[in-house]
């Protein structure tokens, strides 16, 4: 037998990856880039690669001198319309040595031109009532040569389609949130194998969504985008003789008539009554029901239509209930033993008309569900049953976000199996880990997981749960470093900041939240506002940081300008923003309960910082964008609001005219001080903390930033006495009381057990679980130190009695990882650097050493009291 090493070569094309998708079907560039990750032994360094494009005949490029493997431009003449192709790679080393071809990844592209769309919107019509979902159907028959069938579906409203009565697809409420009136997304599905020669039925159901339902505030606000829901959607038959068939949304063939779902919306929950399924109504033949004409309705422009960048939102983990507790005949009390996002899967048999109810909550109060921070989001879902069997139902149209649930009207003993929780969001693939000693940490850190999870559902939203759902961008703004290390999240951020860009006033105003949707006078009609707008400037460069990629600083530059530019006006020549409403350090504990904009610190203060912050970005994004002119202007621009700031908030011997821990924060991390005030602004931090008590005193735009001030100004251990502070406010209180996501307000729960009395009591928030990004880069130490991770900084800085910690994240060069053990005085770690990568390792007290690609175990003596020194 011969051994692994003379059958393989040694060095391979571990995988080959388009854009940013998960699986590239559908996709929406003519030119996609390519990145593939190689594994090689130690010291392989790329020399070159071959690209291979098979479109019908192969071509291949020869071979590319050069060591580039992530987004590397495409090769060769764009993708047409829906045009499939085999791509793949391989890679030569400088040594000579060369991987066999990867092996090939389709890829295929969607309709690139607003010319392929020949389908136009139909819908049950004007004048339906709200809230019901509709089936839609239309027959057609198919030849028998059919190759390839393949579906584009969008939706005004939310959409899922049937062929002859199977699912098409897995997605859940396609084709998601966009700023509709500029680009709506559609999706594309492979319906190959559910056709036959024959008569066919494609069916729709169709249901109110983000489109015609209530979003926003208050209950919210009904027909945001238009009052009329329909479908629009053009499924094309490719024949083996080169001919094409097309079935369009239109005028032609279609009918729609009410489903048996008479309800289903975001917050008020779905109610479907099983007593009047017609399980043929996707099938041939002549369905029951009130079928009648569909009707065209409100035009669209093709122009506005796009491929997804992101994955679909989907169900991607299924939860049994740790506990049923019954209540009451029929009813019961379900604990999931984890606050998540989904539905309920019931597995039911009982007599017709029975009807099951189901209620859901993050909390309990007083063993009951504690559904009065929900606000107007009532999450009731009911289902009629059939009678006269097993049946499964899930509803379709809506999420909640809960832990527990009461079941009621149940048939019978609640047998296990029976009610499941299903989990659905955005359908990213996992890409950072991170555990520690401390259980309570580790906990915390899967707890930032969980949010993201919940509220990563085809847009950055705030909460899951009550009524609001929306994508604030102050939220990501804080968030997004912690996201791109957790999950690939480019492609799906890619696409929500267009929208921010699309949505952007005139002036430059980025809303509070996008899509914008109208709510009370504080965020109607948008004003400008720092740490949220300042989404538009910052929150590009964390994807170009973390993914490498530079074309999302060029697309989003405009908009990045403009928010720029606009605070330049609005701070004067003065460059001190004090000028107007500001949410400054919002939900800083210290506020009252009613009023979260009153923090201890100054607003204005925040808004200079940020315009600092946002500026000095700025004058990097040109630089890297290649707009050298630019870069000169806005970086004596950053340098204007760097002194203009110290000569408002810091005195002549440097304490902030703010003395609280958000003011000492933003001036060190955003590099707003002179230097020799840097170290005295970290001691003074330092002592704000313990005086604190180690508890949090900061708001959303702190918070994410005094663990990084500590440790930027030698201050580590008062960093890990934050962090490890267990007693209200702080990120272990959550924990201890039982946390399973990060809480919008650090009393969420009060420490009696009992839920905050205020209207903002979100369990489901991960805007304050930024401090994640900090247990990745210090307390296991992996960061990048280049776009991309094409260099990555080692720096562990251990503290808090830790023994051990570690991360990994899946970079786009490959898997970077970091382990250490810390005892007795000696500090071994092992770190990992991917093929194309290389890496800085900072152990403390050390020099730094540099490292190629592959595994190294290096040691240093570190007393417990290194840090102190
Ligand atoms: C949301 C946020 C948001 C904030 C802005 C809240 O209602 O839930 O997380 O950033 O409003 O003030």
């Amino acid at each position: 037998m011969r051994s692994r090493a003379e059958t393989e070569p040694a060095v391979r094309v571990d995988r080959l990856t388009v854009e940013h998708h998960r699986e590239p079907l559908g996709i929406g560039e003519a030119a996609p880039r390519l990145t593939w990750a190689t594994v090689a032994g130690a010291g392989w360094t790329q020399g070159g690669y071959e690209i291979a494009v098979d479109r019908g005949g192969r071509t291949t490029t020869g071979w590319v001198e050069g060591g580039d493997s992530v987004l590397v431009a495409w090769p060769g003449a764009p993708l047409r319309s829906r045009e499939r192709v085999e791509v793949s790679v391989r890679v030569r080393g400088k040594d000579g040595s060369t991987s066999d071809w990867s092996a090939p990844t389709a890829v295929e592209a969607g309709l690139l031109s607003p010319e392929d769309w020949t389908a136009v919107p139909v819908g049950p019509g004007p004048g339906t009532p709200p809230d019901g979902v509709w089936l839609l159907r239309r027959e057609f028959d198919v030849r028998d040569d059919v190759v390839a069938a393949r579906l584009y579906l969008t939706a005004h409203g939310v959409a899922e389609a049937e062929v002859n009565g199977a699912a098409v697809g897995e997605d859940v409420l396609a084709p998601g949130w966009t700023s509709y009136a500029h680009r709506l997304q559609y999706a594309t599905h492979d319906v190959t194998a559910l056709l036959r020669p024959g008569a066919n039925v494609l069916g729709i159901r169709l249901a109110d969504g983000w489109y015609r339902g209530l979003v926003g505030f208050d209950g919210g606000t009904r027909e945001v985008y238009g009052d009329r829901v329909a479908v629009l959607c053009q499924l094309e038959l490719h024949h083996a003789d080169g001919t094409t068939a097309v079935v369009a949304s239109g005028p032609d063939g279609w009918s729609a008539a009410p489903a048996p779902t008479s309800s289903a919306s975001f917050y008020a929950g779905e109610r479907h009554d099983a007593r009047s399924d017609d399980r043929s109504w996707s099938a041939p033949g002549t369905p029951t029901g009130s079928w009648r004409p569909a009707r065209d309705v409100s035009p669209r422009d093709p122009g506005t239509l796009v491929a997804p960048e992101g994955p679909p939102v989907r169900c991607t983990q299924e939860v049994e209930p740790v506990s049923v507790t019954p209540l009451e005949p029929g009813t019961f009390l379900l604990d999931f033993g984890q606050n998540l996002v989904g539905r309920l899967r019931l597995r039911v048999q009982g007599p017709r008309g029975t009807l099951v109810r189901l209620r859901h909550a993050e909390v309990l109060q007083d063993g009951r569900l504690c559904t009065r921070p929900l606000r107007g989001a009532p999450s009731v879902d009911e289902y009629v049953l059939a009678g006269g069997g097993p049946e499964e139902w899930e509803p379709r149209f809506t999420l909640h976000g809960f832990r527990y649930a009461e079941v009621s009207g149940w048939p019978g003993g609640l047998a296990p199996g029976a009610v499941t929780a299903r989990v659905q969001h955005t359908d990213m693939e996992r890409t950072g880990w991170f555990e520690c000693s401390d259980p309570l940490v580790t906990r915390l850190h899967e707890n930032v997981v969980w949010s993201m999870r919940g509220n990563f559902v085809h847009l950055p939203t705030d909460c899951p749960q009550r009524d609001e759902r929306l994508g604030w961008t102050g939220d990501i703004q804080v968030f997004a470093p912690t996201a791109a290390f957790l999950y690939d999240c480019t492609g799906m951020l890619r696409s929500w900041l267009r929208d921010l860009a699309a949505e952007q006033l005139p002036d430059g105003t980025v809303p509070w939240y996008v899509p914008y949707v109208p709510g009370g006078p504080i965020w109607s009609p948008p004003r400008p506002g720092a740490v949220w707008g300042d989404a538009a400037v910052l929150t590009p460069w964390d994807l170009f940081e973390r993914a490498g990629d530079r074309q999302v600083l060029v697309d989003q530059y405009d908009s990045a300008c403009a928010w720029v530019d606009l605070v330049t006006r609005l701070a004067g020549p003065g460059r001190v923003w004090d000028q107007g409403f500001q949410l400054g350090d919002w939900l800083d504990p210290a506020a009252p309960p009613e009023d979260p904009t009153a923090s201890v610190t100054d607003p204005h203060l925040v808004a200079t910082a940020y315009f600092a912050r946002s500026t000095d970005h700025l004058a990097r994004t040109a630089e890297a964008v290649g707009r050298p002119e630019d870069a000169a202007r806005y970086g004596a621009l950053a340098a204007e609001v760097r002194a203009a700031f110290r000569s408002r908030y810091v005195t002549a011997e440097g304490r902030m005219t703010s003395d609280t821990q958000t003011a000492h924060a933003l001036a060190i991390c955003f590099d707003l001080l002179l230097p020799e005030h840097r170290e005295p602004a970290g001691t003074r931090l330092a002592h704000l903390v313990r005086s604190s008590g180690n508890r949090i005193a900061t708001g959303f735009a702190g918070t994410p930033l005094v663990t990084e001030a500590l440790t930027r100004t030698g201050q580590v251990p008062t960093a890990y006495d934050l962090l490890l502070c267990a007693e209200l406010p702080s990120w272990l209180y959550t924990v201890r009381q039982g946390g399973t996501t990060i809480w919008e307000r650090w009393d969420s729960l009060l420490p009696d057990g009992s839920v905050n009395p205020g209207d903002m009591t979100s369990f489901n928030h991960y805007a304050l679980g930024a401090v994640a990004d900090w247990l990745h880069r210090t307390v296991a130490g992996l960061a990048p130190a280049e776009p991309g991770y094409r260099r990555v900084l080692f720096q562990p800085q251990p503290g808090g009695g830790l023994t051990w910690a570690r991360a990994r994240h899946r970079s786009p060069y490959g898997e970077v990882a970091i382990e250490w053990h810390w005892t007795d005085g000696r500090l071994d770690v092992e770190v990992e650097v991917p093929t194309g990568a290389t890496g800085t390792v900072q152990l403390p007290l050390q020099a730094p050493r540099e490292i190629g690609p592959g595994r190294h175990r290096l040691t240093a003596d570190v007393p417990p009291d290194w840090a102190d020194r």
